[in-house]
This record gives C-alpha cells, sequence and structure tokens, in this order.
C-alpha cells in the first residue's frame, strides 16, 4: 500500500522479481499526501488499508510508503504479531558506504524526517557522514497527476536538488517512494556531475523474497498471478492508477 501511486516504484519490483505472487495494491488517494499529516492521523488510515488487504487474503503486507512505514509499522507489527510486515526506510546505509565528498543527502516528506526511525539512523550515521535532508516540496502531487515530463516538475525538482549538490552531496537518497518517478527530472539537474540517486525498492524486494522463503509463503511455480488494484478514492483514480501501473512496468527507476 501506499498514499496513492508512487507505491508502484516497488511493486514494479516485487512483480518483476516474483513473477508467481499475486499482488493487491491500495492506493488511499483520499488522504494523499499523507506527508505532512500527523504520525496518529496515518496509522488509522494505514491500518484501514492494511484491514481491507487482508479482506482480499494478502498474507504479508508491504508499506512501500516511506510515510506510512514511519508512522505504522510497529503499531501494525503488534497488533498482528503472526504477518509479515515489510516498511521502506530511507536507505542511508548504501549511500553513506559509496559517497566520495562524505556528504549525502536524505529526500523524504515532512512527516517522515520527523519520524524517530529516520532521527535514529542520522544519528547512528552522523560520524561517519554529513546527512543533509530536504522535502521534495509538490513533488508528490506532481507525480500524482502524471506532471512528471514537465517543465513544472523539472523546476520543482530543481529548486529543491541545487541546493543540495552546492552542499556537495553525492548520494541523494529517495526516501519517498512517488521520488523515483521523478528521476529523469533529478538527473536532467544532477547534469554531468558525479552524484546518483539511491532508490530503496532493490533492498525491499529482497526482504520481501527471504520472509516469503522463511515462512514458507511462496506462490508455486505454476500460480498465474492476479494484479488487483484498490484506491480509498474513485473509478477515475483506479483506472489511473492502472494505467500508471503499466508505465511503471518499463521505467527504469
Ligand atoms: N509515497 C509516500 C512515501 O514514501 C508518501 C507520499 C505522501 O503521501 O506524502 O513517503
Amino acid at each position: 500500500m501506499d498514499s496513492g501511486m508512487g507505491g508502484l516504484s516497488v511493486w514494479k519490483e516485487i512483480r518483476a522479481s516474483l513473477p508467481n505472487e499475486s499482488l493487491i495494491y491500495y492506493a488511499d488517494a483520499a488522504h494523499c499526501p499523507y506527508g505532512d499529516r500527523d504520525h496518529d492521523e496515518i496509522r488509522g488510515y494505514v491500518e484501514y488499508a492494511v484491514a481491507q488487504m487482508f479482506d482480499k487474503g494478502a498474507k504479508m503486507i508491504v508499506l512501500a510508503c516511506n510515510t506510512a512505514t514511519a508512522s505504522a509499522i510497529q503499531y501494525l507489527r503488534a497488533e498482528y504479531p503472526s504477518v509479515p510486515f515489510v516498511g521502506m526506510e530511507p536507505a542511508v546505509k548504501p549511500a553513506a558506504a559509496a559517497t566520495k565528498t562524505g556528504t549525502i543527502a536524505v529526500l523524504a516528506t515532512r512527516s517522515s524526517l520527523d519520524g524517530g526511525h529516520f532521527k535514529r539512523t542520522s544519528a547512528e550515521y552522523a560520524d561517519k557522514v554529513r546527512i543533509l535532508s530536504a522535502v521534495g516540496e509538490g513533488w508528490v502531487p506532481l507525480v500524482e497527476s502524471g506532471k512528471e515530463n514537465t517543465a513544472e516538475a523539472l523546476e520543482a525538482v530543481r529548486v529543491v536538488v541545487e541546493p543540495l549538490l552546492a552542499e556537495n552531496a553525492d548520494q541523494l537518497v529517495l526516501g519517498c517512494t512517488h521520488y523515483p518517478f521523478l528521476t529523469r527530472a533529478i538527473r536532467q539537474v544532477i547534469g554531468d556531475r558525479d552524484v546518483k540517486t539511491v532508490n530503496s525498492a532493490p533492498a525491499i524486494v529482497r526482504r520481501v523474497r527471504n520472509l516469503l522463503s522463511q515462512g514458507e509463503l511462496e506462490a508455486s511455480l505454476s500460480n498465474v498471478p492476479e494484479y488487483t488494484f484498490m484506491s480509498s478514492a474513485g473509478q477515475d483514480y483506479l483506472s489511473r492508477l492502472r494505467e500508471k501501473a503499466e508505465t511503471a512496468v518499463n521505467m527504469e527507476f
């Protein structure tokens, strides 16, 4: 689940790596964006979405949303101890290992950056690297409305990314699942500078694979997967969500 379409950047990787697994994708578009809401409110929305996915027979839940993870994962794990939950968190560790300048930047929503988890991770790496953080202001609505390849998106990306590059960050951690959809604009702003974007989705796929195997939950090799889409918004949103999923399948993040 995600607040909207951003989690498709994770859905796409899971679908490609685990081709026999059926997937349910829930977009809580009625409450998107989550990024500026408080943790208790977000937790309530996520709990509702998770209940809907259990009703459809989900055997594992992936919170394909850093903001939802920061607000709800501890609560959900305590509430449903027999279900595996996988959450997203900004990929600080690989970025800290890869930086050459000693400065990395984490891009995420305000609520994720305010969360205890991110603060703890930052503190853990603070003596090794300098960690800058920034909110991708306006980025989530651009992705939700399919405007990622517009001049408006390029400008929204430029105002956030340029100051981070000016501070010498050479690793841009995409700590919100909507942000990979803006990779093209981000790369355009980076230009020929030696700066990389870091996406957490591949690590999440490894985690999903391991937990499926540990719990003996894998679908059989003969399973023909079904892809189900759900949303708290109307039919129109659902059609756009399906279209975006088709586009995401062929995108390189
Ligand atoms: N895609 C979400 C994340 O990973 C949240 C976007 C939002 O709703 O603000 O944090």
